[in-house]
């Protein structure tokens, strides 16, 4: 069973950022099913750092969104951006130095964080977007 089952709640009614959001959940999934199947450093590597530089191009792609219509929220947005990439780079950091960080809490706080903040947050760009067209 996935490790996050997509849910239509989920959805923020922008295509775009719902097409990225559950490509986040996809990765997030083989990276415990990669853990479940007990995969070699290389492996979870991959995916490790395929989800870091993912979610690098999400968050981008949500931030140019809220730059080019001038979205009021976009300061404290991207802030909550920069503090989830720092925590996933110091993440990847110490896996790459050899470290076991990946752990159960630590695919519940990726999973918690995402879904949290997409029914925060990236709905909330979302209804300003869709107000705007
Ligand atoms: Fe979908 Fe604000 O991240």
């Amino acid at each position: 069973m996935a490790f996050i089952t997509w849910k239509k709640d989920y959805e923020v009614g922008y295509a775009k950022v719902d097409e990225q959001h559950k490509e986040l959940v996809s990765i997030i999934n083989q990276l415990a099913d990669a853990m479940e199947k007990g995969k070699g450093k290389d492996e979870l590597g991959k995916v490790l750092h395929f989800l870091a530089n993912y979610t690098v191009s999400h968050f981008k792609t949500e931030e140019d969104l809220m730059t080019a219509g001038n979205y009021p929220g976009y300061p404290a947005h991207k802030k909550i951006h920069t503090d989830l990439l720092t925590q996933v780079g110091d993440l990847v950091k110490k896996f790459d130095a050899g470290k076991s960080v990946l752990t159960v809490s630590v695919m519940t706080f990726l999973q918690d964080w995402l879904i949290n903040h997409i029914q925060g947050e990236d709905v909330k760009l979302a209804g300003f977007l869709n107000r705007k067209v």
